[in-house]
């Protein structure tokens, strides 16, 4: 099945957050700062005020007060707009003008005068900056150093040692939908329509955020336009439009520009990873050893986990696990699809294509010889782990055996080509949800459950699920989603959305079948599944989805530009629930490492400490010519510790992609790219 919401999305039915219909709304336009770092001197609204059609300013100095919060939002100030004077980047919201139309609140928002003290701004990540100290935890909750056996004397009496330094770029979150909610406070309750992961979760935060009753506080998310980890965190638009509601007491849209989505809604943050990898001559590793430095804002701590693959990929007698950060005047970077994962992935594959080299080894072989029987790091088994299948059948469908190892050789025209290979990694979880299954007049069923689809097929999935659990047919369930008060669940991230919502469709489903007797008869019979209690406490045991991505590029040796020519994923991910949904998700992902390896690059000016190229005409992402037939599969993965068998696939297709290409390319030319992306001026 391909999508159960399509027909009203190619229609237009399907309505987006700017489009749900509100009676009487205003418009919010934002104001952004223009300095890296300052203060708020003075807001001279006279002129905007004066515009036709504005309705209020809002500035730190009149806008509702925000509460205290503890939780999810206790430490991030990211989400204190319009709380104080001060100002930590560029971009950063000083006011929100509304009006009664959008383009009179824009027009009003360009007239205000805004003055700013100025101080000193330090936009300028490098891996030796003096402001770098280690956190406690990395995202998400992973220690920030993790030290096993003794690295430095396995390194010293390794016969092998490959010590390389990689860099990744900040890349953007620019989803085609940008962010934009309605808000409404009306009869005591906030009703607040919004792009974003997790009506649930964003929910609960606005109950803190403005000392609400959580019953007080609903959110609609029912079509999303696109959301990588950007739309996991309560936004700015979303705060600012539920002050504006506030203070006005009638609906109020706020819909980000590009410019703005750029700015406020996370991104994956600059990486600076030293692998230095100590092995026997047959590649047998002795010693991993992996640091990271990365940046966060002044608001908040988001330290990128870039050794969280390192983790449990490889066996090694000694290992080293180390992260760093430094706190700059930029916005507060975010989890982007397969954080730390993807950017570390980089550096582990593209190390351990350098030691396959040194050591005469095939890459595919050098992998498999290190595979480990437990967790490198916990001794933890694996709940299962095929990632010597993916191997196996990646190499058998990509024609990867009796490849030339030398590099340089293959030529076809002015074209230089080459073929890489890495490891993808991503962890496989569940997290407690709830649903509700009612059993209708007409003999269909409707499903209740706080799911967000992302444009994944996450609705069609669960559709499928209650389906197959009713006995139905598909065209006699209904799946809602999209709603805070459907009950509790999670955000759409972590890849662990079917696994989640569908144990809770899949519960209350299973219990309606078994309440009523077949076939189901007169309606209005509702039973809940909520899976908090299934979960318990997480067994010592390591459930992870892995994968294996094959690259062919050519490269232009007069003009340095690079050509992905193939790409294959073969991936374990336990059950898949839709096969035409999850090799788009995998090709997706794969797609993002393409556009990651060759085009995507945040940048900022370090004088002046705004970003460069904040548009998407300054930020390559790979667009179609770019991106050549990319087949996705998976290998058989049984699981009996994933609910319903499922591990989910959101995220793995990134992992690992963009270091099989910069390993084809170093295949292609003899050349090792060790810096994202791999630009055509890298290149010559
Ligand atoms: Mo995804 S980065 O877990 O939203």
């Amino acid at each position: 099945m391909i999508r159960v919401e399509g027909r009203a999305k190619v229609t237009g039915a399907a309505r987006y957050a700017a489009d749900a219909a509100a009676r009487g709304h205003a418009h919010g336009a934002l104001v952004p700062a223009t300095i890296a770092r300052g203060r708020v001197v003075s807001i001279d609204d006279d002129a905007a005020l004066a515009l036709p059609g504005v309705l209020a300013v809002l500035h730190h100095g009149n806008a509702p007060r925000l509460a205290e919060v503890a939780g999810r939002l206790g430490p991030d100030a990211s989400t204190r707009v319009l709380q104080s004077d001060r100002v930590p980047h560029t971009g950063w919201p000083v006011a929100l003008v509304v009006a009664e139309t959008a383009e009179q609140a824009r027009a009003a928002a360009d007239a205000l005068v805004v003055t700013y003290a100025r101080e000193q701004h330090d936009v300028a990540f490098t891996a030796d900056h003096p402001g770098h100290y280690t956190p406690e935890r990395v995202f998400p909750y992973e220690p920030a150093v993790t030290v096993v056996g003794d690295v430095d004397a396995e390194l010293a009496a390794a016969p092998v040692v490959v010590d390389e330094t990689y860099t990744t770029p900040a890349e953007h979150h620019a989803p085609m939908e940008p962010h934009a909610a309605t808000a409404h406070w009306r009869d005591g309750r906030l009703d607040v329509v919004d792009s974003n992961q997790g009506a649930f979760v964003i929910a609960g935060d606005l109950a803190g955020l403005f000392a609400l009753d959580p019953a007080a506080v609903r959110v609609r998310a029912e079509h999303v336009g696109g959301g990588f980890g950007g739309k996991a965190v309560t936004g700015a638009h979303v705060l600012l439009a539920v002050l504006a509601t506030l203070r006005l007491g009638r609906p109020v849209r706020v819909v980000l520009d590009r410019a703005q989505v750029f700015a406020l809604t996370g991104y994956r943050p600059a990486t600076v990873q030293r692998l230095r990898l100590g092995a026997d001559p047959d590649g047998r590793l002795r010693a991993v050893d992996h640091d990271s430095a990365t940046a966060t804002s002044t608001l908040h701590e988001y330290v990128e986990g870039t050794g969280a693959g390192t983790r449990v990929l490889y066996a090694a007698d000694a290992l080293r696990i180390s992260h760093r950060v430094t706190r700059l005047d930029v916005p507060t970077p975010r989890m982007m699809r397969a954080p730390g994962k993807a950017p570390g992935s980089f550096a582990l594959e593209s190390a351990m294509d350098e030691l396959a080299h040194r050591c005469g080894v095939d890459p595919v072989a050098l992998r498999l010889r290190n595979e480990p029987a437990a967790g490198p790091v916990t001794g933890w088994p694996f709940s299962s782990r095929n990632l010597a299948a993916c191997f196996t059948e990646g190499t058998r469908r990509f024609g990867w055996d009796g490849r030339d190892p030398r590099p340089g050789v293959r030529r076809d025209g002015r074209w230089l080509v080459g073929t890489g290979t890495a490891a993808a990694v991503f962890p496989a979880l569940s997290v407690p949800a709830t649903a509700a299954a009612t059993a209708e007049a007409d003999g269909t069923v409707t499903i209740r459950v706080g799911a967000t689809d992302l444009g994944t097929g996450a609705r069609t999935a669960l559709t499928l699920l209650a389906a197959e659990a009713l006995g139905l047919p598909v065209d006699r369930v209904r799946v809602l989603i999209g709603d805070s008060d459907f009950g509790r669940a999670p955000l759409a991230g972590g890849s662990w959305g079917t696994s989640s919502w569908g144990a809770a469709v899949v519960k209350a489903a299973t219990r309606l079948r078994e309440t009523l007797a077949e076939p189901i008869p007169a309606g209005g019979i509702t039973v809940v599944g909520d899976t908090a209690a299934d979960l318990g406490a997480p067994a010592e045991r390591h459930r992870l989805a892995f994968g294996a991505q094959f690259a062919e590029a050519a490269v232009d040796v007069a003009t340095g530009e690079v050509r992905v020519r193939r790409l294959l994923g073969v991936f374990a991910v336990g059950r898949v629930v839709n096969p035409t949904a999850a090799r788009g998700q995998l090709v997706g992902g794969m797609t993002m490492g393409l556009s990651q390896a060759l085009h995507e690059e945040a940048l900022w000016d370090r004088t002046l400490g705004t970003q460069v190229n904040a548009d998407l005409a300054g930020y390559h992402i790979a667009t179609n010519a770019d991106v050549p037939v990319i087949e996705a599969d998976w290998v058989d993965d049984p699981d009996p510790e994933m609910p319903g068998g499922i591990k989910g696939l959101g995220e793995i297709g990134i992992v690992g992609t963009a270091a099989a290409i910069a390993n084809a390319v170093w295949h292609a030319t003899g050349v090792r790219h060790r810096h994202l992306p791999i630009r055509p001026d890298r290149v010559l």
